[in-house]
Order: structure tokens, then sequence, then C-alpha cells
């Protein structure tokens, strides 16, 4: 992204005191908003597993309108609200009467009009929650859930606060990215976000082709060899290969690519002799990573799905609270 389309991605997500009102992207956003939501999740933690609730959004409905297939995302989302007491719609898209022709702007009055506060939001092409948030009315937060290939950043949160609470503070940690990082959104929120919290050295590791071609502007270390790659790091996450985003063939096959970049335990070796192993899912065993791996004493991977509910309670609450103060500005400015 440019720089100026990150500044008004971030004037669009905040309100006029800094606050959050839509969440759409972890570019542009401070670290002291960053750290306030992983302490907020925290908080909503209950130290044993378990997720408390906390009824901040009594009496509000959240809206999950999901355009491309997810199991976490959409499932947490739900979770998430109804921990905070919200009431939560499902949106079944596919059969929806956008398959009758009715316009995406048209569809999102009629649903403001049953009285949504929140959309959750994911959708193929890059840049629709951005979108959205442009077009709905000011009392309505919006939340990307993915989109296309840009941003994922709950998802991106939800792994930052695996790592705050596993690895500690993050200007101690070399993090890896591992694998098709060109088409991830994950990636990039999650670089944006490491880079804003401090991380010690961020890595992205992956075949030339499925490399970002802008990695000098996001000021990432980059390798195409595992071994020099994984070395010494704290954190390697594992992504998917998005063979739905890919415009030609820009891979030998899965099991060209398993060879060379499957994350096994042979090749953890170099790493730390503590690293954790994250990986968003849905996971492909034996594609990116040995189930082993996945399943071993050393993998996350189950723990960022659970943290993915309270990263979210935060991110819809803090998004609610803005959105309230906003609105409570206009009252005030309208009586005057
Ligand atoms: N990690 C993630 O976004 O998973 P889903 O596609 O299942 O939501």
């Amino acid at each position: 992204m440019h720089h100026s389309h990150a500044h008004q991605a971030s004037r669009l997500q905040l309100n006029g005191e800094g606050r959050l009102r839509h969440f759409l992207s972890t570019e542009g956003l401070s670290r002291e908003l960053l750290t306030e939501l992983l302490d907020r999740a925290d908080s909503f933690l209950d130290g044993s597993g378990g997720i408390r609730n906390v009824p901040l959004l009594a009496g509000r409905t959240v809206m999950n309108l999901f355009f491309e297939p997810s199991t976490r995302t959409r499932t947490t989302f739900e979770v998430a609200a109804k921990r905070l007491s919200a009431d939560v719609l499902n949106i079944d898209i596919s059969k929806s009467s956008t398959s009758k022709g009715e316009t995406l702007r048209d569809m999102l009055w009629n649903l403001e009009a049953m009285t949504a506060d929140i959309f959750v939001v994911r959708h193929g092409a890059s840049g629709a929650a951005h979108f959205i948030a442009s077009q709905v009315t000011p009392d309505i937060a919006v939340i990307n859930a993915g989109d296309g290939r840009h941003a994922h950043p709950t998802q991106a949160m939800l792994d930052m606060l695996t790592i705050r609470r596993h690895a500690g503070e993050f200007s101690g940690l070399t993090v890896a990215i591992i694998g098709d990082i060109r088409h991830s959104r994950v990636a990039r929120s999650e670089i944006h976000a490491l880079q804003t919290l401090g991380a010690r050295e961020v890595r992205v590791i992956g075949p030339r082709t499925l490399l970002p071609r802008d990695f000098e502007e996001l000021g990432v270390k980059v390798f195409e060899d595992m071994a020099a790659g994984l070395a010494g790091v704290d954190v390697a996450i594992a992504l998917r290969i998005q063979n739905e985003r890919m415009e030609s063939a820009l891979l030998p096959g899965s099991s060209e690519f398993y060879a060379r970049y499957g994350l096994t335990r042979e090749r953890l070796k170099v790493a730390s002799p503590n690293v954790l192993v994250m990986h968003p899912g849905p996971i492909n065993r034996g594609v990116e990573i040995e189930s082993e791996v996945a399943d071993g004493p050393h993998s996350l991977i189950l723990k960022q799905v659970n943290y993915g509910i309270a990263v979210r309670m935060a991110v819809l609450s803090m998004a609610m609270e803005g959105q309230d103060a906003d609105q409570a500005r206009r009252q005030q400015e309208a009586a005057q």
C-alpha cells in the first residue's frame, strides 16, 4: 500500500479523538492503540483456558457478512459477539438477493434498516472493507474479516496476542513468516503489526515467485533458503498456499513446495530451542507444514483460534465505543 492509501485508511478507521471506530487494517495504527487492544483481549481471558462473558454490547446487533468461505473467523466473531451479549446475524451471502442482481450498496442500506450496529465483512476484493466503511451511515462500525490479499487485521492481532503471551516482549523477538507471502493478507497485516509493536526482526521466507514485490518498502528481511531464514528464529509462522489467488502457475507443485519450504521437525532444528510454531489455518498437512510439527509441542495453532475470540471481543467493543463517542459528539453539536 502506498503512503497516501495508508493515511486514508487510518483516517477512516479512527475518530476525531484518535479512537478506533472501524477496524480495517493494522497499518497506520499506533503502538499504543495496538497494545491497548491486546491488553483488553487479555482481560477477557479467564486464565484457565476460558473466555469471560462481558456484556459491553448488550442490545447491539452484529451482522456477519462473509462473501468468502470461513471456518475460524466467522465462528469466533459469532462467539465473541455473544460473549459481549450482542445479537448476532449470519447473513448467508450465497443465499442472499445479491444473486438476483441487488448491488452491494443497496444490500448494505437494507441491512442498516434492520438496525445493524456492526458489520463484520469478509470479501475477495482487496479494499472491500474500506469501501463499505466509506458507504455506511456514521453509526455503523465496520470490521475487516479479510479482504482479498490486502489485510486480515483481527488475524494479525490474535497472532500478536499469541506471541506476546507465549514469547514475551516483541523487542526481543525474531519472527519468520513462511511460504505464500505475496497472496497473504495475513502476512501483510502481521508485518505491519510486528513492526509497530517493535519486533527485533521480521523475516519472510519463500520462493521468489511468492514473495511480495514491495518487501523493501515493508522493511522485512527476505530469504529464499529455509535454513538461513529459520536460523535462530523465536517464532515461525507458516502460511497456506493460496491457490485461489494465483493468477498463473507460480508454483512448481505442492510436493516441490514441501520439499523446499515445508515446516518440518528437521528444518526447525536451526531455530531457537523454544521456537513457537503458528499457522492461521486452514492448514494443509504435508504441503506447508509437517503433521508432527502442527500437532507437536511447539505448536500454538489451536491456541491462536481460542485467543481469536478474546481479540475479536476487544475489536468489537473498542470500535463500538469509538462509534458511540462520535455519535455523542454529533448529537451535542446538533443541539448547539
Ligand atoms: N485464519 C482464517 O481466517 O481462517 P478462516 O478462513 O477459516 O476464517
